[in-house]
């Protein structure tokens, strides 16, 4: 039986599910993992995540649809990229065959914490791996940790889909050391001073400009970015410092196959942003959020599409994707994961 919680108030935060995957890896190999009802963490005090942060987490969501079923949107991607991640960090693969049986029995266990169909909620799922045995001199971790937990929640930034305001701001989200090169193992306490600042500026998030030159759109600190043109294409920033989000791939997919649009990744500089129509950030978490202002040190870029509504093109890539995952519209081939009939 579907819980009894007010699944349309609720925000993008904790609520606790009755059961989580936890794995570990030890002597060079992976256990059979298993499921806990334990929501807690014990660590050594010099475990290789807590000493230098050797840690990695993926995003994604289950959805009810429109007939009832329980899907889970293009696991295999979060599969692929965490393992992606595990490896330029130095921690072993989770296999991708596993991580998508796993998903699939972390929902199946919290199956009364879907959401229903219409509430404007989903099960957010949160894969994550960290080295846990001790380490003090600085090089990887030995044994590992994988688990998944998950929560119900609503929408990322407040208000739904009502536009949101960005800033550009002084800081760069930084990889560590300055490497430039992270893909998906991006240091998010890297980013935590400067989401904060923004806040208390009154932004709803700050959009990072490519630290090298500072004069190309990268991404926002917890979303992708995309624009679009006074032609009605739709580009999105090409960079390899940026998290490489499956909501973009496939909105990218869905402007070019679904709505005959002309859809590129190319490199986007600051300059051309107040020549756009639209402007909207994607992700897992944040869908697709539009934006209806820019603040680039004292300079505002205000989208034509304005403070109150999703811009044309922003709505229909909107109601194709969420169409997509909720049932409503056909899923191109493999999209569409079904869990539970
Ligand atoms: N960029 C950042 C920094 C993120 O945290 C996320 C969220 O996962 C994304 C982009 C969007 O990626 P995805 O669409 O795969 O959720
Ligand atoms: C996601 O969209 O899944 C994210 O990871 C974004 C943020 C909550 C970190």
């Amino acid at each position: 039986m579907t819980k009894n919680i007010d699944w349309s108030s609720l925000g993008f935060g904790y609520v606790q599910t009755d059961y989580r995957y936890v794995s570990n890896f030890k002597d060079g190999k992976w256990d059979d993992g298993t499921l806990t009802t334990d929501n807690t963490v014990t660590l050594h005090e010099s475990a290789g995540v807590l000493q230098y942060a050797q840690t990695c987490f993926e995003g994604m969501k289950a959805y009810r649809t429109i007939d009832n079923k329980v899907v889970c949107f293009r696991p295999d991607m979060n599969a692929k990229r965490m393992a992606d991640t595990a490896r330029y960090l130095e921690m072993p693969a989770f296999p991708e065959d596993k991580f998508i049986e796993v998903v699939e029995k972390v929902i199946k266990a919290n199956i009364d914490f879907v959401p229903p169909y219409g509430s404007g909620a989903s099960l957010y799922l949160r894969p994550y791996m960290f080295g846990s045995n001790a380490v003090i001199g600085v090089k990887p971790a030995t044994e590992f940790q994988f688990r998944i937990f998950a929560t119900p929640v609503g929408p990322y930034f407040k208000g739904g889909v009502k536009p949101i305001t960005l800033r550009v701001p002084d800081f760069d989200r930084a990889a560590p050391c300055g490497t430039g090169h992270i893909k998906a193992g991006l240091n998010y306490a890297m980013s935590l001073h400067a989401i904060v600042d923004a806040h208390n500026q009154g932004y709803n998030e700050n959009m990072y400009l490519d630290s090298k030159t500072r004069t190309k759109v990268e991404e926002t600190g917890g979303a992708n970015i995309i624009f679009v043109t006074k032609d009605n294409e739709v580009i999105t920033p090409k960079s390899s410092t940026i998290l490489p989000s499956i909501t973009r791939r496939s909105l990218m997919y869905v402007a070019e196959h679904y709505l005959g649009l002309k859809a590129e990744e190319r490199e986007i500089y600051m300059s051309e942003v107040k020549d756009f129509k639209e402007c909207a950030l994607c992700g897992t978490a944040a869908v697709l959020s539009p934006v209806g202002k820019i603040v680039d040190h004292g300079e505002e870029i205000n989208l034509p599409s304005g403070m109150n509504d999703m811009g044309e093109i922003t709505k229909k890539l909107y109601d194709t994707l969420t169409g997509i995952q909720m049932g409503r519209i056909e899923a191109p081939e493999g999209w569409i994961k079904v869990i539970n009939e």
